[in-house]
């Protein structure tokens, strides 16, 4: 008989697949293309052309959304992988004299670099090593929430999407796909009143939270037939709402599941130009 020596818990993968995009709407596109392409080295998307009302930022196979509007600021952090923080920290240095009138700001600290955007949001940059082998993307999300909710956020996870969700020491973690991770962080310090922003999951059973969902009137946008959205985390138990942030909920049958996003290397310049070199596969 062979002997059991492997956890083949720590290889099961709960309903949520992925979460694809956070979306947090700017107020000037060319300043927030400045950031997220120019300062982050991340890319636009190259096909999905929305003109002067939004654009679309491939980080990995992750990305941001940012439609124009009054600027929404994430309550918390998105965590980002890049492929060289020396080289991010080069890029950000080059940005920053044309930024000073904004929230821009950048610290380096050891193993990280954490970067603010032109109005506040909050970026977390690791190196590749910590988050399997994504050289490049969003590996989490990570939303600040008021106290004694963590348990019942962990809750909802669990009972709505049939995922792993574990909360300890005001700390819940949510584990998405093959590694990634929506993180709800106790926190005494009240959080901004919630102004919209969302993030988007695809998820392979899609009517079994929708109809817990529907039930519990929090639905909040029937999309169309491929997507729905709610935004209130309520705690299963007693139906108390616990914390605010729109989902985008995608079935695999969404078109857009699955694409293959495009990705620039951002050492590539004019000056020192590597013939070959101009795509990044993470
Ligand atoms: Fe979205």
């Amino acid at each position: 008989m062979a002997s059991a020596k492997f956890n083949r818990t720590s290889q099961d993968v709960g309903n949520i697949l992925a979460m694809e995009h956070v979306n947090v709407t700017v107020p000037d596109q060319l300043l927030a293309t400045f950031f997220y392409v120019n300062g982050l080295g991340f890319t636009r998307d190259p096909y999905m052309d929305f003109g002067p009302f939004n654009v679309w930022i491939n980080v990995g196979n992750q990305q941001f959304h940012l439609p124009t509007g009054e600027p929404q600021v994430l309550r918390g952090t998105v965590g980002v992988v890049v492929p060289s923080l020396s080289e991010l920290e080069k890029r950000l240095t080059r940005v920053a004299r044309r930024l000073e009138d904004t929230r821009f700001k950048f610290r380096v600290n050891r193993g990280t670099i954490d970067v603010t955007c032109p109005w506040g949001n909050r970026i977390r940059c690791h190196p590749p090593g910590k988050f399997g082998h994504m050289t490049l993307g969003i590996p989490y999300v990570e939303f600040k929430v008021p106290p004694r909710t963590a348990t019942g956020i962990a809750r909802f996870y669990q009972q709505v999407f049939s995922v792993s969700a574990v909360a300890r020491k005001g700390i819940c973690e949510v584990a998405v796909g093959q590694g990634q991770i929506i993180r709800f962080k106790e926190s005494a310090r009240p959080e901004a009143h919630y102004d919209g922003h969302h993030i988007a999951i695809y998820v392979m059973n899609f009517s079994g939270p929708h109809s817990y969902l529907k039930k519990k009137g929090l639905i909040t946008e029937e999309s169309d037939e491929n997507q729905y959205r709610f935004q209130i985390i309520i705690d299963p138990n007693s139906g108390k709402p616990l914390f605010e942030i729109e989902h985008e909920v995608r079935s695999l049958h969404h078109p857009m599941y699955g694409r293959n996003l495009v990705n620039r290397n951002a050492t590539q310049s004019f000056f020192g130009y590597q013939h070959g070199r101009d795509a990044f596969r993470p």
